[in-house]
């Protein structure tokens, strides 16, 4: 079991008020991504369930018991880091078995569980090698069934692939989502990758200068944004933002309409007209760039290839049945 509930957590370094008021509710077996703005308290979060930070106020549940009070080795939660420090001179078998030696599990034991893990993780080849010795991918791996091993109720990782190249990144990304599902334990995990919360997420939590400003599956917030700053943090490109005379046509202070959800006519009539300040080929995708006069630069994306230029003239027609309206105030209007 590892359902993890947060109770108006707060958590104050000295006179700063870094975390303030985190309610949550984390399902047994569910994969939650926090993501936002650097410095928005994700790792202090993280820190906090795990027990590395003692919190300045409210309740960590971990299967209804609280245990703020409760020493980080015994909450049963395992932490994956951005730097993996593992031990240079022990072997592969001997870096992911440590925390089981030091448990005082048998050797045997210990070898059976340091041998699943690296075969769940693909590691059998690599069991006698020295770090040094591995790819990046494959010692982040290892601290990863460093962490498996002591099979904990949760796992939490903070921003554990961000070292790695992009190709590596994404198979990792896969590994980790595979795994996951595979061991059915709860996992939260911090990025600053936007596909990474996306994909790999059961459900986001968008944090904000220390609070949360929404928490749903991924979809939701892509689709059912709750307030101006999740609408243009989730999403990339950014979500296009208009204010003025064409949003208060729309019973709003602000609309906002996704790149991908503006029709692009050459030399159209009608909608919002403007001229390509820069064009983006992708193959996948064309990204237009398109100076709008009063409503400033808006971003249109085409699946596939578009044969526009800078300095074309364009019409961007914004689907009417995906235009997200907001109110002075910032927050979603519900029609
Ligand atoms: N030990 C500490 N003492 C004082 N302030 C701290 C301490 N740890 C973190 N902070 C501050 O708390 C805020 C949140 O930091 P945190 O590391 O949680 O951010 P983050 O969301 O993980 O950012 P990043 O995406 O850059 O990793 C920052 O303003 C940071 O300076
Ligand atoms: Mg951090």
């Amino acid at each position: 079991m590892g359902q993890i509930t947060l109770q108006d957590v707060q958590k104050s370094f000295g006179p700063v008020h870094i975390i303030k008021g985190a309610d949550l509710e984390i399902a047994d077996g569910s994969f939650v991504v926090f993501v936002g703005p650097s410095g928005c308290g994700k790792t202090t979060l993280l820190r906090l369930i795990a027990g590395l930070e003692d919190v300045s106020g409210g309740k960590i549940l971990i299967d209804g018991k609280n245990v703020v009070d409760t020493p980080p080795a015994k909450r049963g939660l395992s932490m994956v880091f951005q730097s993996y420090a593992l031990y240079p001179h022990m072997s592969v078998r001997g870096n992911i078995g440590f925390g089981l030696k030091m448990a005082g599990l048998s050797k045997d034991e210990t070898n059976r569980k340091v041998e699943a893990a690296a075969a769940t993780l693909n590691l059998t080849p690599y069991l006698d090698r020295k770090p040094r010795e591995l790819s990046g991918g494959q010692r982040q791996r290892v601290a990863i069934g460093r962490a498996i091993v002591r099979e904990p109720k949760a796992f939490l990782f903070d921003e554990p692939l961000s070292n790695l190249d992009a190709a590596l990144r994404v198979q990792m990304r896969i590994e980790v989502t595979r795994l996951q599902k595979q061991l059915g334990t709860t996992a939260i995990y911090v990025t600053h990758d936007q596909v990474e919360a996306m994909t790999m997420a059961d459900k986001i939590v968008v944090l904000n200068g220390g609070k949360i400003e929404q928490y749903g599956s991924p979809l939701e917030l892509y689709e059912r944004p709750a307030n101006l700053f999740v609408a243009g943090f989730i999403g990339s490109p950014k979500m296009n933002l208009v204010t003025g005379e064409n949003a208060l046509q729309h019973g709003a202070a602000t609309i906002g309409v996704r790149p991908e959800h503006l029709k692009i006519e050459r030399d159209g009539a009608g909608g919002w007209q403007g001229t390509i300040a820069v064009a983006e080929h992708l193959g996948s995708d064309t990204f237009l760039y398109v100076d709008v006069g009063p409503l400033g630069m808006l971003t249109a994306r085409y699946i596939g290839e578009l044969s526009l230029h800078a300095g074309d003239h364009v019409s961007l027609q914004p689907d009417p049945a995906r235009i997200h309206r907001f109110d002075a105030g910032g927050n979603a209007l519900r029609s």
